[in-house]
């Protein structure tokens, strides 16, 4: 072995008489109540730049800190009495603050200035393994995976039914979180030709039970009550004083819309009798009720559409027709 003048391997390393701890190189003259292996430390010469403190002069940073500790412990010992004795706020925040103000400035300073300064850098060792121990280790799997390379389709082609397996079921609680499939509702009521006009508690709607001005929410009879399609099918019935065009769509002055905003679809259900508008509360826009529904202010793009009217020989108003276009608003095949 090589050796500085100084007396230390070339290698940067101790002779083994310098272990740590006074552990031996073999671990045999370790103390009866040390264990472990022993572990040879780095020589470090005590003149290292690296090992010296920071400050250049740390005896007088050393004092510096002893007093900031010693006047943080005060402020907590203060902080401690004040509390006990139940003083006021500001004492409290005084006596907290310096000492954990003077304890924090000590600590940085010492770590700052008094600790060796480094930079400490470790040699790694070479990570690579030797040509002898890849070449060992490839005929190492070459001899015991044998049987894994025959099976591997079949494994293959389990680890893929597997996963479809999976790709499916994993769609269940997606497409069940989503709730019922809408089916037709998108394009369809269950308003018809012939359809009763009722209320939410299904009485039948007569030619003579509303004033003009009066308004009120029909359904198709025997869906007033289904909460699958209720939203689709409320209509808004409003009497005017005459009819309008087109005459044989609003007899005796009833007129229908859907009462489904053709914006976002809230429920358009305030009517400005004086202005025959319909609105909508929740961007106002307006329908004008006497032109087929029309908007006359505010975002929504297209008219209600009317649901056409009939009066049968009881005197009931019934639907002439189903809505000739879907209700609500915009979709994506609008
Ligand atoms: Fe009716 Fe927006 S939803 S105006």
């Amino acid at each position: 072995m090589t050796t500085t003048e100084s007396g230390h391997p070339a290698d940067g390393h101790e002779p083994s008489d310098t272990v740590a701890d006074g552990l031996g190189s073999n671990g045999a003259e370790a103390g009866p109540h040390e264990r472990g292996t022993p572990v040879a430390l780095p020589a470090v010469r005590p003149d290292d730049p690296h090992l010296q403190p920071a400050a250049q002069h740390p005896v007088r940073v050393s004092n510096i800190i002893v007093v900031s500790f010693l006047i943080g412990i005060a402020g907590m010992v203060g902080f401690g009495y004040f509390y006990w004795t139940n003083d006021s706020p500001w004492k409290l925040g005084l006596s907290l603050g310096v000492g954990l103000t003077l304890l924090g400035f000590g600590l940085t300073a010492w770590g700052k200035y008094l600790m060796p300064q480094g930079p400490f850098v470790e040699e790694r060792h070479d990570l690579s393994s030797s040509q002898a121990e890849r070449d060992a280790m490839a005929a190492a799997l070459t001899q015991r995976t044998g049987l894994v390379m025959k099976r591997r389709g079949v494994l293959g082609g389990l680890l893929a039914a597997g996963l479809a397996v999976f790709g499916v079921v994993i769609m269940f609680p997606l497409l069940r979180s989503l709730g019922p499939l809408p089916k037709k509702t998108l394009t369809q009521t269950n308003w018809r030709k012939g359809s009763l006009l009722v209320d939410s508690d299904g009485r039948a709607i007569h030619v003579g039970s509303m004033v003009p001005g009066g308004i009120q929410t029909v359904f198709p009879a025997g869906y007033e009550n289904n909460d699958q399609t209720a939203s689709q099918d409320q209509t808004v019935l409003i009497r005017l004083l005459a009819p309008v065009p087109p005459y044989d769509w609003s007899p005796d002055g009833y007129i229908a819309y859907s009462k489904l905003c053709t914006h976002l679809g809230c429920p358009v259900g305030l009517y400005e009798q004086e202005l025959e508008l319909l609105v909508c509360p929740c961007h106002q826009s307006m329908f004008k009720v006497a032109e087929k529904g029309v908007p006359e202010f505010g975002p929504a793009p297209r008219p209600l559409p009317q649901l056409p009217l009939q009066i049968d020989s009881s005197g009931y108003l019934r639907a002439a027709a189903g809505y000739d276009q879907p209700v609500g608003p915009g979709y994506w095949e609008r």
